[in-house]
Order: C-alpha cells, then sequence, then structure tokens
C-alpha cells in the first residue's frame, strides 16, 4: 500500500533544465522523510509538484491517499507547507497572518483566534505579534511562516529548509515541534541543508541529484554504504606526523590522509576499539605523543560529499537576487490561490 506520500516517475523540465529527471518517493504514514541533496537538485520542485502548486510534465503523485493531479483542491485540504521562502503577508501583524490562515481553513472566528494565541507562544512571537510582519527579523518571518503551516495540524506537512536562518535555540526548539507533530502521526516531508537535522529528524533519507533519487535509507545506512570507521589522531608534535602517519598505515585498510595545520592523521579502519587500544599501545611503544584520538564513523557530511561530489552548502549556485525570490514568492502566493 503505498504511503501518505507516494511519487512515481516525476519528471518537470523548465527550458532545458530537467529539475526532476524520474522521482520516485515513498513516505509511510507517521514518518519523516528527509530529502538532501545540493543547490539545485530539484528539491523545491519536488516539494512544489507534491503541493499541488505546479504540475509534473510526467508521472503520477499520490497525497494522503489523494491524486495530486486529478484532484489537487482535495489534497491542498490535507497538506500543511512551509515553502524555503517564507510566505507571510507583510503587511499583516504576526497574529493577523495566523488568524487568516485559520478561517482560510474555515475555523470559526474564535477558534482561529485561540489558535493564533497558541502558536505565536509556542514561536515565541507573542512579544511581536501585534507589529506587521515588515519589521519582522529573517528568523522572525521563518518562526511566523512555520506557524502559519500549523494552524490546522493538517495529516501530511511539507517543509522546506524549515529551519535555514534559525539560530540554533529557536532550531531545537523547532525540532521539538516537529518531533510532538510526528509522535502524534503527522507524515512529514523535510528538505534541509543541514545534515545534522536529516540525521535528528528523519527516518528515512532520499538524497537527491540532478532530478534524480540517487541514494535511500536510514541514516545508519547510508553512513555504512559510504565506507566504516576510520581512526584519527591528533599527535602533540609536528615532528611526529610522519612517524603516527606510519604507525596508522600499518593498521589501516585503506589510505591514510595527513592534515599539516592540525596536527591530524586519520585512517580507514576495521576491527572497532580493540583496534583502537592497539593503536594506542604501537603510538606509546614509538614514544610518540597524542593529544587526540578517536574511532569515528561516517557523519551524514562524509555521505553527502561521497555521494554528491560535494559539500552540502559549499558550491553553491549563485544566490538568487532578492528580486528573484520575490517573484517566486508572488508566483507562488499566487498559484496557491488560484
Ligand atoms: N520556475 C523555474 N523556472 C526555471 N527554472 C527553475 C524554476 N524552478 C526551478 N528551476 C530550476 O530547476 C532546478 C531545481 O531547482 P530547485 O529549486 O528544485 O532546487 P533545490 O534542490 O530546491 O535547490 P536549493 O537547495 O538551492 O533550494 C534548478 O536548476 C533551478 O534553477
Ligand atoms: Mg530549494
Amino acid at each position: 500500500m503505498p504511503g501518505a506520500i507516494f511519487a512515481e516517475g516525476l519528471v518537470k523540465t523548465f527550458g532545458d533544465v530537467r529539475a526532476l529527471d524520474g522521482v520516485d518517493l515513498d513516505v509511510p504514514e507517521g514518518t519523516v522523510l528527509g530529502l538532501l541533496g545540493p543547490n539545485g537538485a530539484g528539491k523545491t520542485t519536488a516539494v512544489r509538484v507534491l503541493t499541488t502548486l505546479i504540475k509534473p510534465d510526467r508521472g503520477t503523485a499520490v497525497v494522503a491517499g489523494i491524486d495530486v493531479l486529478k484532484k489537487p483542491n482535495e489534497v491542498r485540504r490535507h497538506i500543511g507547507l512551509s515553502g524555503q521562502f517564507a510566505a507571510v503577508d507583510e503587511y499583516l501583524t504576526g497574529r493577523e497572518n495566523l488568524r487568516m490562515v485559520g478561517q482560510l481553513y474555515q475555523m470559526s472566528a474564535r477558534d482561529a483566534k485561540a489558535r493564533a494565541g497558541e502558536l505565536l507562544e509556542r514561536f515565541h512571537l507573542t512579544d511581536a505579534a501585534d507589529r506587521t510582519a515588515k519589521t519582522y527579523s529573517g528568523g522572525m518571518r521563518r518562526r511566523l511562516d512555520l506557524a502559519a503551516a500549523l494552524v490546522v495540524s493538517p495529516p501530511v506537512m511539507f517543509m522546506d529548509e524549515p529551519t535555514t536562518g534559525l539560530d540554533p535555540r529557536n532550531r531545537q526548539q523547532l525540532w521539538e515541534v516537529i518531533q510532538e507533530l510526528v509522535a502524534g502521526g503527522t507524515t512529514l516531508l523535510l528538505t534541509t541543508q543541514y545534515l545534522e537535522e536529516a540525521d535528528h529528524l528523519a527516518h528515512d533519507i532520499a538524497v537527491v541529484d540532478h532530478g534524480k533519487v540517487i541514494a535511500r535509507g536510514t541514516s545508519d545506512q547510508l553512513k555504512a554504504r559510504t565506507g566504516g570507521e576510520r581512526v584519527e589522531v591528533v599527535v602533540h608534535e609536528r615532528g611526529h606526523i610522519a612517524l603516527a602517519d606510519e604507525v596508522l598505515r600499518g593498521f589501516g585498510k585503506g589510505a591514510s590522509k595527513v592534515e599539516e595545520h592540525t596536527r591530524m592523521v586519520t585512517v580507514p579502519v576495521s576491527g572497532g576499539a580493540k583496534l583502537l587500544a592497539e593503536v594506542i599501545r604501537e603510538l606509546d611503544a614509538r614514544g610518540i605523543e597524542i593529544d587526540d584520538i578517536g574511532l569515528r564513523r561516517p557523519t551524514l557530511d562524509d555521505v553527502f560529499i561521497s555521494l554528491t561530489g560535494h559539500a552540502a552548502e559549499a558550491e553553491a549556485e549563485p544566490e538568487a537576487e532578492p528580486g528573484d525570490r520575490e517573484d517566486r514568492q508572488a508566483r507562488e502566493r499566487k498559484e496557491t490561490a488560484s
């Protein structure tokens, strides 16, 4: 049985760009799928197709059991969306923005008011609630936008880079809100550039590049696929780097790596903690003083780099001009409204 979000063979082209080149997704009910991928990979396009904002050229999508292409209006009644670029109405206050959403979803004025108050509290916006959103900082807008997406707790939520631009405390709090939502049965598709976020929140991860899902699995599965553990040693004296490298190569099962400026030598290994103890004894026997040693598992960053050939945030496309963003926001609002 397809999950709460199901897509098969989605293709979407913009001129020469194949933004989606045959994307399949399946998100079981009550779980979180993290969509990762470099800038321009097609994440936002996938979200926009699944949330009925644009039509794919090919493929099928079913959200909350409803066909996205055949019944977009009905799909909209079952989903919540927080887009990559916060879509709040600048000329309304925070409170008015949230009440408006409630009323759009046919809540009574009284319920909409109560819900707005709750969400403002939860997203730490109470003090700014009665100021127009155009006076809000970037992080405040982002929080208001997320609050707006949660006015009616829909069974399926889409969040496109929900914590971009949030400070660490607000990011942590949003994670808690998301975890509560999911514990309550919500299905969530989340895109993020913060691999730690995917690691923390997502049951399953799909890595997208050039419009295709290039890897899929739990965080642990992806890490295991990237290669096993490695030993990392930081020697105390620069003069001991070469010797430490020689020792590590003796234990390694691949090429070692030396980082002169941090005095760090790394080598892939297998054998776990027992091997680590042997490495320490050998370094000691050779009189190499160490500042730090550890057995490291690959991080999701390593997975990302090995799969896509570059780091998550580095090597970005040129930032969209502010004008582009506004155009895009306006377009999204218009498309949502129609
Ligand atoms: N409306 C559009 N018109 C033309 N090209 C578009 C449009 N929307 C997206 N694209 C192109 O499609 C590709 C995928 O874009 P998309 O916004 O889905 O990427 P993304 O994975 O969300 O990237 P980011 O991490 O930067 O948000 C890019 O090459 C982008 O330039
Ligand atoms: Mg995007």
